[in-house]
């Protein structure tokens, strides 16, 4: 039954399924990827431990790490042929938009992925293919958006040293990765790896139960993460947090509009549909911030910012009433601009880190054999009425 959606007679999908991949209890602000908390990964694994965790639902050892590691290595370069694809879209073409974009245009340098079956070294090597591939195109696209030459993968480096060095690297200097970077980028991606049915990863299901192929599944949630209320909003939480600190005003000035219902200003970063008290991840993120911006020197004004916007909420009854809490978003900011990712990518570091979870989602989806997903709905629209003549409208 696992992976199953339920259907209400009647009202076709709930919304819900059944899945062994993440666990969530919003009450109590647990997160597990296969049952280990997120606490313990976000302190003691990779991000490429964790895909491997999520996608075969169990730690790897040494050799299962290092063959899924060489596997996503071995993935890294793009067709050059697709490479010139970049150069077709606009500079001011948004990040998200290429990468759903050459997502789905990567299918088609490999034809074999249209039609993976969900177990065997052909899954294998497609997981491995994307979860590459999503980083090299990611890196890519800010290179080209910036008017940079591209710095092809450098098989030599980890997973993160990797994309950093095809992010800041330049011709005549190798971006060196500090142990620090790495960690902090290594931490915010296993944090967003995976997170139960949110907007994004339902929409890889939704698209993923009508057999269309992993490619478009996953191009379709990089779609749906963009929007500010789900993954975009790490991004408005930084411009959220810089527009209070240019405008000088009080805090109090912000809370009132977030309340003021004529007003569609939203504190961003806040809030959650399952977690009512707090996001595990944004305690993490709260603490590691710190150690890192510490580590780094780096004395970053929207950190305090954020933190006594944090604190005014905790005593205002309009955010306590209505659970409004720190989500992942709302740290998670500063922690990019700490790494030096540019703000107009920082959605698009949300996508690299759910990868897994989309894949793994789809593949369980297709492991159960479901339905396509056909949600019904409640009419509210016209009763039945005959055909009107254009002369008498
Ligand atoms: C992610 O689902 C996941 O797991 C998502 C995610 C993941 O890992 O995949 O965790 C990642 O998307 C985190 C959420 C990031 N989005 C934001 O930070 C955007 C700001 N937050 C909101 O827009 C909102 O809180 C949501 C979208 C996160 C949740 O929306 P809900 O649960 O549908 O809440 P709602 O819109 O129905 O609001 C309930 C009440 C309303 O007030 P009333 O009508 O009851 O008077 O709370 C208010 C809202 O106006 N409210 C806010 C608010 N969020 C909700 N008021 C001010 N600021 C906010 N941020």
């Amino acid at each position: 039954k696992t992976g199953y959606i339920t259907m209400d007679p009647g009202f076709g999908n709930t919304g819900s399924c059944y899945s062994s991949i993440t666990y969530v209890d919003g009450a109590n602000g647990v997160l597990r990827y296969r049952g280990i908390p997120i606490e313990e990964l976000a302190l003691k694994a990779g991000f490429t431990e964790t895909a491997y965790l999520i996608l075969y639902g169990k730690l790897p050892n040494e050799n299962e790490l290092k063959s899924f590691s060489d596997r996503i290595r071995e993935h890294a370069p793009i067709h050059t042929n697709l490479e010139h694809h970049f150069s077709g879209f606009p500079k001011s073409a948004p990040p998200m938009a290429i990468l759903s974009a050459m997502l789905n245009l990567v299918s088609c340098f490999h034809p074999e992925v249209l039609d993976v079956p969900t177990t065997g070294d052909e899954f294998d090597r497609t997981a491995a293919l994307l979860l590459s591939k999503v980083r090299t195109i990611a890196a890519f696209a800010y290179r080209m958006a910036a008017g940079k030459p591209i710095n092809h993968p450098n098989p030599n480096l980890s997973y993160c040293g990797n994309f950093l060095h095809m992010m800041f690297s330049d011709p005549y200097n190798e971006y060196e990765v500090s142990p620090e970077i790495d960690k902090a980028l290594n931490l915010f991606l296993v944090l967003h790896a995976d997170h139960e049915q949110n907007c994004s990863t339902s929409t890889v299901r939704v698209v993923g139960s009508s057999r269309a192929n992993l490619f478009s599944s996953v191009a379709a949630g990089v779609c749906a993460l963009w929007g500010p209320l789900h993954g975009g909003a790490n991004a408005a939480v930084i411009s959220m947090l810089d527009a209070i600190k240019q405008s000088g005003r009080p805090l109090t000035y912000y809370l009132d509009r977030a309340k003021d219902k004529d007003d569609d200003f939203r504190l961003m970063g806040f809030g959650h549909r399952v977690y009512k008290n707090f996001d595990p991840r944004s305690i993490i993120l709260k603490k590691q911030v710190h150690n890192v911006l510490t580590a780094l020197k780096i004395d970053d004004d929207l950190l305090k910012i954020a933190m006594e916007l944090e604190e005014i909420t905790l005593q205002d009854d309009y955010f306590i009433s209505r659970h409004l809490y720190p989500n992942v978003d709302f740290y998670s900011g500063i922690l990019l601009r700490a790494i030096g990712i540019p703000l107009d990518m920082y959605t698009v570091m949300f996508a690299i880190g759910r990868m897994p979870g989309w894949i793994a989602n789809w593949k369980e989806l297709h492991d159960h054999h479901l339905r396509i997903s056909r949600p019904r709905q409640i009419y509210t629209g016209n009763t039945e009425h005959p055909f009107i003549p254009m002369n008498q409208r």
